[in-house]
């Protein structure tokens, strides 16, 4: 029995809005079963797929997107964050500041608006695991769609220091930069390694995605005082969690990044 089949599912039929998730590959994507289980829950009829595009396909698929009339939007994970913030035809609250996005909703004449969830449901998932990232010393690897609304999320929430780190040291700056102009004030650097002292460190990378990705650091610097969180969702606990967890660390799932953001994407989509 899959971990799907003894969720609910609402009904589909004539009058079935639809939304897509885009992405590529789609085999590690978990939205659609959290996703379904609440539409069906609050009784909505709309259901979310997969589709597999490839990052070159997709203004190709988005123009086809626009023609269907019973489409409510379209989610997008990796790796279509920033593409898909530029094929938008407007953007709202921080995706507009950040320019990338992770959901855009379909207006009657065929537009897309975006916005940037995932941050919000970083944070959010953190305390509903009862952990207030205020006042902690942050390390966040990874500089791309995820990373970069993580990085804005703990800054809204209070860290004391946030450091990226990014195999592309450009892109790390490049964020900085970004996340600066909006609060001059903020403790945000960048940085080449990931040594030093971290109350909380987050990988923002894909990496743990595939069973042969290399750790994206290197579990000797991992002190047990800290708490090592992920944004990958499958597999549920990654090469780097486990590492973790055999250094004594507490851990947090990438699963409940997800979980937290479901309503605000169905509300946004279907509300
Ligand atoms: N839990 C959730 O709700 C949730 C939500 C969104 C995303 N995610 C997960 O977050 C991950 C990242 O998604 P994204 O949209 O941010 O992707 P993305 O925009 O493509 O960014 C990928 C990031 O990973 C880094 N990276 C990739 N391959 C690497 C390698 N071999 N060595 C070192 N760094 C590498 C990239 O570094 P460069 O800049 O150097 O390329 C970049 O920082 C995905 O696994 C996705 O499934 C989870």
């Amino acid at each position: 029995m899959s971990e799907t089949s003894s969720l609910p599912v609402a009904p589909i039929d004539g009058r079935t809005r639809v939304v897509v998730i885009l992405a590529y590959p789609t085999h590690h994507v978990r939205t659609p079963t959290f996703f379904n289980a609440r539409v069906a829950a609050l009784g909505l009829n709309a259901v979310l797929v997969p589709w597999k595009v490839s990052p070159a396909q997709l203004p190709a698929a988005l123009e086809g997107l626009r023609l269907v009339e019973n489409l409510a939007g379209v989610i997008v994970t990796v790796p279509h964050k920033q593409q898909m913030a530029a094929l938008c035809d407007g953007l709202e609250g921080i995706a507009a500041h950040l320019g990338v996005c992770n959901v855009a909703r379909r207006t009657p004449d065929g537009r897309f608006i975006g916005r940037m969830y995932d941050g919000v449901g970083f944070v959010t998932g953190l305390r509903g695991q009862g952990i207030d990232p205020a006042g902690k010393r942050a390390l966040l690897l990874g500089a791309g769609g995820a990373a970069t609304a993580v990085a804005a999320a703990l800054l809204d929430a209070g860290v004391r220091q946030l450091t990226i780190v990014n195999r592309t040291r450009d892109k790390a700056d490049l964020l900085v930069a970004q996340l600066k102009a909006k609060r001059p004030d903020a403790a945000v650097g960048s940085a080449e390694g990931a040594a030093g002292q971290w109350d909380l460190i987050v990988n923002g990378t894909s990496l743990g995605l595939k069973p042969e990705d290399p750790l994206p650091l290197d579990p000797v610097l991992l002190d047990p005082s800290s708490l090592v969180a992920e944004v990958i969702m499958q597999p549920a606990e990654t090469a780097l969690l486990l590492a973790a967890k055999a250094r004594g660390c507490r851990i947090h799932r990438g699963e409940h990044m997800v979980t937290a953001q479901i309503d605000l994407l169905v509300d946004y989509l279907l509300g």
